[in-house]
């Protein structure tokens, strides 16, 4: 037996004042996303930005359902969104922010294993990393470099 030990690693700002004006507009753009999401059972608005490496910027926003399983997390809808519209297009970064409407959150929201899973495939499909900025309604900023430094024993098409 032997234990086998894995590792995240992050960029940690204290707020976006500190973040370079490039990652500090597509955070904005998160933002504005966030505002506009439907999440009237939850109350919590998830807004993503995806920066494609042509430029453009695509938004999405979590679509919530009566039927609660219906739901899908906003930042599988910006990069589906994104995959859809300039499918040969490689994603730079994407910017994931909230809106919470029960309270402020003052920590980075990270997004939910399914996404995550959803961003590898992005990775791998196009064979390129995927920057993430993280924030939640304010405060700290989290930059990660790659999918896969918060995805740890990842499953992706190698096993298939
Ligand atoms: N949500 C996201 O949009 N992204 C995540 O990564 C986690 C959760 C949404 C789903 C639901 O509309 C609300 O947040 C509460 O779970």
């Amino acid at each position: 037996m032997r234990p086998i030990i894995t590792s995240s690693q992050l960029l940690s700002y204290d707020n976006e004042q500190e973040l370079d004006p490039a990652r500090a507009q597509l955070l904005a753009r998160a933002k504005q996303a966030a505002a506009d999401a439907y999440a009237p059972y939850s109350k919590f608005k998830v807004g993503s930005a995806v920066l494609l490496a042509n430029g453009e910027v695509v938004i999405g926003s979590n679509q919530e359902n009566a039927a609660y399983p219906l739901t899908m997390c906003g930042e599988r809808v910006a990069i589906f969104a994104a995959s859809a519209l300039y499918p040969k297009e490689k994603i730079a970064k994407v910017a994931i922010t909230i809106i919470s409407e029960k309270g402020n959150i003052n920590r980075p929201v990270t997004p939910c294993g399914a996404c995550r899973q959803a961003l590898l495939e992005n990775e791998t499909r196009t064979q390129a990393d995927i920057e993430l900025i993280l924030q939640g309604d304010s405060g700290e900023v989290y930059v990660i470099k790659t999918v896969k430094d918060i995805l740890p024993f990842i499953f992706d098409a190698s096993f298939l």
